[in-house]
């Protein structure tokens, strides 16, 4: 049985991957499979906490005792991110975000031209979710962990992108085509805003989850009332 360590606590996880619509057919979409994020929003509910998991495209069952909110886009994640942060002692995005989604949404399906010509599709950015939430938190001292899937120079692009993505710790994992998504394994750096890296060796993706949320604990406010 879990310490209740996270009792009293409201903690937000993002899983899954968020998908484009290109027409009412088609979508732009990544492979995260929502295991990680699951982990660990099952993790901090054994913890004691209440949890809001916002998850795309999964089709993952519910996890007993959680609060789930079901979203498609990138646009969709934001606002229920912001809608449940407001509370919140605690954010992890853990989702896969598209950077971009088409700039036009086609009512109907995209058809192929008699010229044998491609269409060329326009792609906008779409917010950054995570940078946003780490420059303006809802509460004061709210922690906020995002992920970084990486394919070349991990270590290196992961203490960047914490440097740009403001948040205070970043969860460094490699991803390819069959690595990470859709595994039941992970394997990680935890890079933290204070310069501490803690290595998550190669394991159960519950076992990262229990790792990030031991190092979630002690950053956390302290629990008013
Ligand atoms: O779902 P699984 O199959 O279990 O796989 C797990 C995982 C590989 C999806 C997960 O461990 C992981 O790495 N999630 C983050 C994927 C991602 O979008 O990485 P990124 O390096 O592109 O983004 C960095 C961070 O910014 C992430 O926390 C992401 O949620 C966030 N982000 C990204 C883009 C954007 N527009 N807004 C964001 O908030």
């Amino acid at each position: 049985v879990a310490t209740p360590d996270l009792a009293g606590r409201h903690i937000v996880v993002s899983a899954g991957g968020t998908r484009e619509p290109l027409d009412p057919v088609r979508y732009l979409g990544n492979r995260s499979s929502g295991k990680q994020g699951y982990a660990l929003a099952k993790a901090a509910a054994a913890r004691g906490a209440r949890v809001t998991l916002i998850e795309a495209n999964t089709g993952l069952p519910d996890p007993a005792g959680v609060d789930v909110v079901r979203i498609g886009t990138a646009v969709q994640l934001r606002e229920a991110v912001l809608k449940a942060a407001g509370d919140a002692d605690a954010v992890v995005m853990a989702a896969a975000v598209a950077d971009f989604r088409p700039a036009e949404y086609a009512t109907g399906k995209i058809k192929k031209s008699d010229d044998g010509g491609a269409p060329t599709i326009t792609l906008v950015r779409n917010p950054d979710i995570l940078a946003e939430i780490s420059a303006d938190r809802a509460l004061p001292g709210q922690v906020v962990v995002g992920f970084a899937a990486e394919t070349d120079d991990v270590l290196a692009n992961g203490r960047k992108k914490l440097q740009r993505k403001g948040c205070d710790l970043l969860v460094v994992n490699e991803v390819g085509e069959r690595k990470t998504f859709g595994a039941e394994e992970n394997e990680a750096v935890v890079l933290a805003a204070d310069g501490t890296e803690t290595p998550v060796p190669y394991g159960p993706k519950e076992a990262l989850a229990e790792t990030v949320w031991d190092l979630v604990l002690p950053r956390l406010r302290p629990l008013s009332g």
